[in-house]
């Protein structure tokens, strides 16, 4: 597991980097590494901006795929629920967002919680490949 503090644009950079090479050591394709590398940067780059710190986790689960835990101590978010639908157009029009996240990765919770904080935990599959093979061979037999 790898933890990286997120405080500055430089630590954006250096989570995508790191999350691209342990996509890369744990077989993701080039499409799965870049999904979850644009991730890492969403996440963090909202940790810089709105919480101004934070922590990112990575972790390889072993057959399964590759967590990412992106936690701060920040302001919280409210009405998270619009902001992860695309009708709100983000502040900035940059980026992908937290909508695209969701979009993204395979698995994607989000608590967060007023003057407390923020966790998003998402998942990139290994699998994503083979569940297409097993619903193209329910599909034949
Ligand atoms: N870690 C966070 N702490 C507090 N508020 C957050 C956090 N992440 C997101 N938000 C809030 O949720 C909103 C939506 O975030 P999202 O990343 O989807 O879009 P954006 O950051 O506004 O624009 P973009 O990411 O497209 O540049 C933000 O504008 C901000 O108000
Ligand atoms: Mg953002």
């Amino acid at each position: 597991m790898y933890r990286i503090v997120i405080e500055r644009e430089d630590d954006v950079y250096m989570a995508s980097t790191l999350g691209k090479r342990v996509a890369e050591e744990y077989g993701l394709n080039k499409s799965q590494q870049t999904k979850l590398v644009v991730s890492i940067m969403e996440l963090t780059r909202n940790i810089v901006f709105y919480a101004n710190k934070g922590e990112l986790f990575i972790t390889p689960i072993p057959s399964y795929g590759i967590e990412i835990i992106a936690l701060d101590q920040g302001p919280g978010i409210a009405n998270i629920e619009e902001k992860l639908t695309n009708t709100v157009r983000s502040k900035t029009g940059l980026g992908l967002g937290l909508s695209g996240v969701k979009r993204l990765m395979d698995e994607f919770e989000i608590t967060s919680i007023i003057d407390q904080g923020t966790k998003v935990r998402a998942v990139k599959w290994l699998n994503e490949r083979q569940d297409k093979y097993f619903d193209y061979r329910t599909y034949r037999s």
